[in-house]
C-alpha cells in the first residue's frame, strides 16, 4: 500500500509521539555519528511537555504524519532550523525535505533572507542536500552534560519554483 506523507503544526497531544520519535531518532540513527554514551547525553532528558514549552519559548513546531502515525518534526525559531527529526523506521522517504520545505517557506516569510542550523554530525549530509554549506565547526552542549560537535551551516534564500511543501511530500512505501 503507497500512503502519502503530510505536514501539519504540532497539536497539544502530540508531545508523547514526539518524545518517542525524538529518542528513538537520536538512538538509533543519531548515535552513528557519535559514540553511544553522547548520544544517551543528547537524547537524555526529552519530556512530552518540552515541545509545548519550547513552543511557548516561540519555536514553530512542524510534524509529518503518515497513515494518523507521527513520523518526524522540524521546528524553527527566527532564522534558525532548532530541531528536526525523523522516525528511523521512515528515513530516505522524503520526511525531513517535506518539513524543511515548510520551515524554510515560514523562515522566509518572517523575513530571512537566510536559514541557519547547527547541524547534528549526522544531519550534515541531509543539510547539504537541502543546499545548506558548512560555516564552522561548534561545539554544543546537550542536556545530559555531555558536549557534541556540530557543524553549523546555512542556506541562502532560493527563487521559488511555484510548489507548496506539501505538495512536494514525497510517497512512501506504508
Ligand atoms: C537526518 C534526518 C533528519 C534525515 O531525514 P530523512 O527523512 O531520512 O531525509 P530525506 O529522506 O528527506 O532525505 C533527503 C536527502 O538527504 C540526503 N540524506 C538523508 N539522509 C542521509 C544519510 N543518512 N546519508 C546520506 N545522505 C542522506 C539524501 O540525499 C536524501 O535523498 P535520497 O534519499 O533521495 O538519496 C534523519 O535521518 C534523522 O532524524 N537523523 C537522526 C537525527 C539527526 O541527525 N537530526 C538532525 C539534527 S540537526
Amino acid at each position: 500500500m503507497r500512503s502519502e506523507i503530510t505536514c501539519r503544526p504540532m497539536l497539544p497531544d502530540d508531545g508523547v509521539a514526539l518524545m518517542r520519535l525524538h529518542r528513538r531518532a537520536i538512538l538509533l540513527d543519531g548515535v552513528r555519528a557519535y559514540s553511544p554514551d553522547l548520544a544517551r547525553s543528547w537524547a537524555f532528558g526529552l519530556s512530552p511537555e518540552g515541545y509545548r514549552d519550547h513552543a511557548e519559548a516561540g519555536e514553530a513546531f512542524d510534524v509529518a504524519q503518515l497513515n494518523a502515525a507521527v513520523v518526524g518534526f522540524c521546528s524553527t525559531k527566527d532564522d534558525l532550523i532548532a530541531e528536526l527529526y525523523v522516525d528511523p523506521a521512515f528515513t530516505r522517504c522524503g520526511v525531513a525535505s517535506g518539513l524543511m520545505r515548510r520551515a524554510l517557506k515560514r523562515i522566509h516569510a518572517e523575513g530571512h533572507d537566510r536559514a541557519r542550523v547547527l547541524a547534528a554530525l549526522s544531519g550534515v549530509a541531509f543539510y547539504e542536500a537541502m543546499g545548506f554549506r558548512a560555516i564552522r565547526g561548534r561545539i554544543h552542549p546537550t542536556r545530559g552534560g555531555l558536549s557534541m560537535r556540530v557543524l553549523e551551516m546555512v542556506r541562502e534564500r532560493e527563487p521559488e519554483r511555484g510548489r507548496s511543501a506539501d505538495d512536494e511530500a514525497r510517497m512512501c512505501m506504508a
